[in-house]
């Protein structure tokens, strides 16, 4: 077995975790107070009492909704630089974090408030020891074209962010929708990975689909193509990363997923372990691994490997990976 102490200490990348899922309910008041929004109480307890979900989709509408008090370039940095404090807390070394700029924009931010907010977070970071990446995700209940035209708005930011993304609402918005805008995103420069939801209805289909289709070096979550052998040689063959969340599963699938975490560690599947929404989800990296480790009664052997395909998954050079472990 695995001490506590073991796994804080471990060097460790995220390659998971949503900004806009590390608005704690503190920070949350705290902005709503300073930008005068009307959150609909003033008392943390009554607002931590609306986090209730047991679904994607319930879990969206919280997640979105909470996303009003973010108004100005200060709001996205605290955002981000509180999560990156907790981040070096936790021994992450790099993190990728997922931002939804239309999530933002949709709602009269500009998305220059957002990636000035967020970048400048990323670069402070580098002073308390972490080094931060961003990945831009396109909302998948958004059309094709409004992923079009984030992917446009992002071109004068290009070298502030490394890679583009796929979340929110996954029923009904598969893959194959975003072929166009991730073509793009492939020729211009940035790496690519997409959601796929635990226990979607079509997850083997969508899996299928961001695999060979449209050629996602990750799937975040992804932990179903277990239940196809010939997506395990696949993603084997092709050395693909899964960020698998077991906090997150929990709520969302009420199964952490433990079983299907240990068949593809076995089958050397680069899998790793991640937040996802560490304010939703009650907890950031290190009470995942925690969670996972004695649910699941891993060995040290296998902790340390989830950490080190954290590495070998993360888009950094070599010299770089082995410089953090
Ligand atoms: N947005 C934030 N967290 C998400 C998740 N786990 N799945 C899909 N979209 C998300
Ligand atoms: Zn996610």
């Amino acid at each position: 077995t695995v001490s506590r102490e073991f796994i804080d200490n471990l060097p460790k990348a995220e390659l998971h975790v949503h900004l806009e899922g590390t608005l704690e309910p503190e920070l949350r008041l705290k902005l709503a107070q300073k930008n005068h929004i009307d959150i609909g109480t003033t008392s943390l307890e009554n607002l931590k009492a609306t986090y209730q979900y047991d679904t994607l989709a319930s879990f969206l509408a919280v997640y979105y909704s909470a996303m009003a008090v973010l108004q100005t370039e200060d709001d996205f940095y605290d955002l981000a630089f509180t999560y990156l404090k907790k981040a070096r807390q936790n021994n992450v070394r790099h993190v990728e974090m997922f931002f939804d700029p239309q999530a933002h924009t949709s709602r009269g931010i500009s998305f220059e408030t957002v990636i000035n907010g967020l970048s400048k977070a990323a670069k402070d970071a580098k002073e308390i020891g972490v080094d931060a990446q961003l990945v831009m995700c396109f909302l998948r209940d958004f059309s094709k074209e409004s992923a079009r035209k984030t992917l446009l708005a992002a071109e004068p930011y290009h070298e502030k962010i490394l890679g583009i993304g796929l979340d929110s609402d996954e029923h009904n918005n598969p893959p194959l929708k975003f072929s166009t805008p991730f073509e793009k995103a492939v020729s211009s420069g940035y790496h690519i990975t997409m959601h796929a939801d635990v226990d979607q209805i079509d997850s083997i289909d969508h899996i299928k689909q961001a695999l060979e289709v449209i050629g996602v070096e990750r799937l975040d979550h992804g932990t179903n193509i277990v239940e196809n052998p010939d997506l395990i040689k696949f993603a084997c063959a092709h050395k693909i990363g899964l960020t698998s969340c077991p906090n997150s599963n929990k709520f969302l699938s009420q199964d952490m997923k433990n079983h299907e975490v240990k068949t593809l560690l076995d089958y050397n599947v680069k899998i790793s372990i991640n937040s996802d929404d560490p304010a939703y989800f009650g907890g950031f990296i290190n009470d995942n691994y925690w969670a996972i480790a004695q649910t699941a009664n891993l060995t040290q052997a296998q902790v340390v490997k989830l950490a080190k395909n954290s590495f070998d998954t993360a888009w950094i050079s070599e010299k770089q990976k082995a410089s953090y472990q």
